[in-house]
């Protein structure tokens, strides 16, 4: 089964002692390329994606400033982001949004820096990716007004939205990517929007460490787990796991323009 993950935190201390194992097991479970999110531990350390972009030709890397830590935000940093948006293997700039579950910082500062990331996006010519938690109705306001009328669009990422939601989000040009809490007996919400979705346009993820999906519920999640999201979102959509999978990462593929990878199991010389 071919896989991509769109959206795992590699760099986070929860890999530290097993990162290239790690990596090994992903490989092994059919992964053939991964989104690198380099949001890292802060905007202290904004090319935290870039090392591993480096190193392995499968690996791609984002670059961006989480709405936990916009109110640290500062002019330098933007400066900072659109240098690095120019590394060849930075293919998108997030996780950027709204979070108003933790509220980590104030929203008018969230909303601020928010719109900062999406001009400096635009003139990047990169695609954001979006974390909005308990926020969308702001989110997609922001979205419709700063980002639609680039016509770049972007990533949903860890959709757990309405369908209604996903509809605005697929209006505006967006991908809309599942993680593995789409897999949990309670989030029946989240696989009947994702049966909403065109199959050209979904994506899916670890966002490892987090939400693991359901057989390894409460441990550490890891890209070699993105299996287990394709295989729920598979039956919710009526295809083999071999089909589903295939597809999304053809989306994958195909929405950022990439090539092939010259030793992935798949490729044809
Ligand atoms: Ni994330």
């Amino acid at each position: 089964m071919e896989l991509v993950d769109s959206h795992a935190h590699i760099d986070f201390p929860q890999f530290a002692d097993d990162r290239e194992a790690m990596l090994d097991r992903a490989r092994a479970a059919g992964v053939s390329a991964l989104l690198a999110i380099g949001t890292g531990p802060g905007p202290e350390k904004l090319d935290s994606a870039l090392p591993f972009a480096d190193r392995y030709d499968w690996i791609y890397a984002s670059i961006g400033i989480h709405p936990h830590e916009a109110k640290q935000a500062t002019p330098q940093h933007l400066e900072e982001l659109s240098i690095l948006a120019k590394h060849p293997k930075v293919i998108a700039w997030g996780e950027i949004g709204l979070d108003y579950f933790y509220d980590h910082s104030p929203r008018d500062v969230q909303h601020r820096v928010f719109r900062d990331q999406m001009a400096l996006a635009r003139d990047a010519k990169l695609p954001i990716i979006i974390h909005c938690r308990d926020a969308w109705a702001d989110c997609l306001a922001l979205i419709d007004e700063v980002w639609r009328p680039t016509g770049i669009g972007g990533i949903l990422h860890c959709f757990t939205g309405t369908v209604g939601e996903v509809r605005r989000g697929l209006d505006a040009g967006f991908m809309i990517s599942f993680a593995g809490n789409s897999t949990y007996p309670k989030t029946q919400h989240i696989r009947d929007a994702a049966k909403e979705v065109p199959l050209d346009r979904i994506l899916i993820e670890t966002d490892s460490p987090f939400l693991a999906p359901q057989p390894y519920r409460g441990k550490r999640n890891e890209p070699a787990y993105i299996a287990e999201v394709a295989r729920t979102l598979a039956n919710v959509r009526n295809l083999l796991p071999e089909e589903f999978a295939a597809t999304t990462a053809a989306n994958f593929r195909s929405f950022f323009q990439l090539v092939r990878p010259p030793d992935s199991p798949a490729s044809i010389s």
